[in-house]
């Protein structure tokens, strides 16, 4: 729909190949092959659990036109072919820096000529939420130079944080921080 409100002529959906990177268990994408005959070619996710518990729901649902699938998005290759869309949904601003290349090359060499390619990412004012908590962790746990020790020292500062903050002073929601929506707080 916005590609077609700038004069783009996407690709027919219901002929379209779709490619989604980091599906987790696919709730973004498990409607639109409920929707209509579009084929989810594949999703992938580096979590087995993550696609488990979709290929639950798609079996489930009794859908023949998604592919749920355990991979890293670093090897994906030709050999997946092209596709009319490619979709990453909540990837993007958390993944390494090597996975960000893989995306936009992915993109520039597997997307048809007229498809479309959706990437979604965190935005300041609102990923200085957080930010904040980032900053954080990460200014606590330099004084420790142990993986496990540092990712156990985070997570605990984060349980003191929580603990401590008035109600008043609690990050937004998941759903609110980094999105579009406003609180009558702020
Ligand atoms: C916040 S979730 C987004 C899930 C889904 N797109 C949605 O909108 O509901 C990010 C997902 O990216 C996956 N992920 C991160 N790095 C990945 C990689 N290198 N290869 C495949 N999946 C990856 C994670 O396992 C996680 O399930």
């Amino acid at each position: 729909m916005v590609a077609t409100l700038f004069g783009v002529s996407a690709p027919d959906i219901t002929k379209a190949r779709v490619l989604e990177l980091g599906s987790a268990e696919g709730r973004n994408i498990i409607p639109s092959p409920i929707l209509c005959p579009v084929l989810i070619l594949p999703a992938v996710d580096f979590s087995p659990s993550s696609i488990s518990r979709g290929q639950a729901l798609v079996n489930q649902l009794g859908l023949k036109n998604i592919d749920l699938r355990t991979m890293n998005i670093l090897d994906i290759n030709k050999e997946l072919g092209q596709f009319d869309y490619i979709i990453c949904h909540g990837v993007y601003s958390w993944v390494p820096e090597q996975v960000k290349a893989k995306i936009l090359r992915l993109i520039a060499e597997q997307l048809s000529e007229n498809g479309l390619a959706y990437i979604s990412y965190n935005c300041y004012p609102g990923w200085h939420v957080r930010d904040i908590s980032r900053y954080l962790m990460l200014y606590h746990t330099t004084q420790f130079s142990d993986a496990k020790l540092q990712l156990h020292q985070a997570r605990a500062l984060m349980d003191f944080v929580a603990q401590n903050a008035t109600q008043r002073d609690k990050p937004l929601p998941k759903d609110c921080a980094g999105g579009g929506h406003y609180h009558p707080r702020d």
